[in-house]
C-alpha cells in the first residue's frame, strides 16, 4: 500500500501522516506550503513526519499542470487522501481566485493524476459541512440537498463533490467525500476562531464574536477524525456505487458563547469581548447526523470540547514557550 496524502503539511493531513505511518504504511506527502497561514507551522509539522523512513515528502503546487505527475510517479500509488484545498470561508469573500486555483483547478489535477493511476484502490477527498448552506435546522444528512452554498469556499466544495462524481462514473475510480465539521485540537489552523480566541486571550486582547448569540458549531476533535480516516482509506466503496460521501461530525453543536468559555476555563482567564453582527459567507449553525459513517465504519466520535479545547490550549502554549 503506498498512499499519497496531498496537503501533508495541513492541520489534518499531517495528523493523517503520522496515524498512517504508525501502523507502518508507505506514505508520499506533498504540499505547497503556501503561505495562508504562517508556514513556519506547515514545516514544524512535517519535522514530525521527517523521522519516518517511510515518508517522503515533495513540494507541489496542485494547481500547476503536470506538477503532481513530476513529483511522484502515478504507478506507485494505490491509495490517495486528498486534504489538499484553500480553506477558510471568510478568506473566500476576499480571495475567490485562491479557491478556484487549489479546490478546482488542482482538485481536478488530483482527478486527473487517479485517473492515470493504474493501481488505485480508492480515492478519499475532503468536503466540508459548508455545502449544507446556512440553516437553522438539522442535524444535517448527507442526502439533503446541498444547492445553496453561502460562500465561494462552500461553492468549491460543492464543486469538489460532484466533479468526483463525474470521475467515478466514468473512469470506475472509488471515491469517498468526507464532509469535516469544524475539526480542531492540537497543531490546529491558525485562521479558526478557538486558535485566534487562545492567542488573543492569552495576550490580554479583546476577541471580536460574531453574531454570539446565534452561532453554533458541531466542533469536531482531531484524534476522532483521524481515527476514522485510517479506517476509511482501508475501505473503498464496493459494488454498484463507486462514490460515496459521508459527514464526519461529533453530532453535538455547541453554542459560540459555550467555546468561549472552554477557552477562558483552559486558559485560566475571561476574555475581554467585542460583539459584532454576524460576517458574510457565514452559516448559524453546523449539527451533523452521523449514522451513516457509524454502520459504515463505526464511526464514534467520543471528544467533549471540554476535554479536547484543554489539550489545544496545552499544545499551544509548550509551542509558543507561553
Ligand atoms: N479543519 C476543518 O475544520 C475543516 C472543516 C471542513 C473541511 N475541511 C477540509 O479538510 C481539508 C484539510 O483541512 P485542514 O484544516 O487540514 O487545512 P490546512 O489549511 O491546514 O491544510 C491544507 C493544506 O493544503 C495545502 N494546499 C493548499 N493549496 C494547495 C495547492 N494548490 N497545492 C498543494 N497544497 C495545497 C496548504 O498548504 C495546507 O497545508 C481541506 O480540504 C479543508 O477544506 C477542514
Amino acid at each position: 500500500m503506498t498512499i499519497l496524502v496531498t496537503g501533508a503539511a495541513g492541520f489534518i493531513g499531517h495528523n493523517l501522516c503520522l496515524a498512517l505511518l504508525a501502523r507502518g504504511e508507505q506514505v508520499v506527502g506533498v504540499d505547497s506550503l503556501n503561505d495562508y497561514y504562517d508556514p513556519a507551522i506547515k514545516r514544524a509539522r512535517l519535522e514530525r513526519l521527517a523521522g519516518f523512513e517511510k515518508f517522503r515528502f515533495a513540494q507541489v503546487d496542485l494547481a500547476e499542470d503536470g506538477a503532481l505527475e513530476r513529483a511522484v510517479s502515478p504507478e506507485i500509488v494505490t491509495h490517495i487522501v486528498n486534504l489538499a484545498a484553500q480553506a477558510g470561508v471568510r478568506y473566500s469573500i476576499d480571495n475567490p481566485r485562491a479557491y478556484v486555483r487549489s479546490n478546482l483547478s488542482g482538485y481536478v489535477n488530483v482527478l486527473e493524476f487517479a485517473r492515470a493511476a493504474t493501481n488505485l484502490k480508492h480515492l478519499v477527498y475532503a468536503s466540508s459541512s459548508s455545502v449544507y448552506g446556512d440553516r437553522a435546522d438539522g442535524p444535517f444528512r448527507e442526502n439533503d440537498a446541498v444547492t445553496k452554498p453561502v460562500s465561494l469556499y462552500s461553492a468549491t466544495k460543492i464543486s469538489g463533490e460532484v466533479l468526483s462524481e463525474s470521475y467515478a462514473h466514468l473512469y470506475g475510480i472509488a471515491m469517498t467525500g468526507l464532509r469535516f465539521f469544524t475539526v480542531y485540537g492540537a497543531w490546529g489552523r491558525p485562521d479558526m476562531a478557538y486558535w485566534i480566541f487562545t492567542q488573543k486571550i492569552l495576550a490580554g486582547e479583546t476577541i471580536d464574536l460574531y453574531a454570539a448569540g446565534e452561532m453554533s458549531r458541531d466542533f469536531t476533535y482531531i484524534d476522532d477524525i483521524t481515527a476514522a480516516l485510517g479506517r476509511i482509506v482501508d475501505r473503498p466503496p464496493v459494488g454498484e456505487v463507486l462514490h460515496e460521501i459521508y459527514n464526519l461530525g461529533n453530532s453535538t453543536p455547541t453554542p459560540l458563547m459555550g467555546l468561549v468559555e472552554a477557552v477562558e476555563k483552559a486558559c485560566g482567564r475571561v476574555a475581554k469581548k467585542n460583539f459584532m453582527p454576524k460576517q458574510m459567507g457565514d452559516v448559524s449553525k453546523t449539527f451533523a447526523d452521523i449514522s451513516k459513517a457509524r454502520a459504515a465504519f463505526d464511526y464514534n466520535p467520543k471528544t467533549t470540547i471540554e476535554h479536547g479545547i484543554p489539550v489545544f490550549v496545552t499544545w499551544y502554549k509548550d509551542f509558543y514557550n507561553i
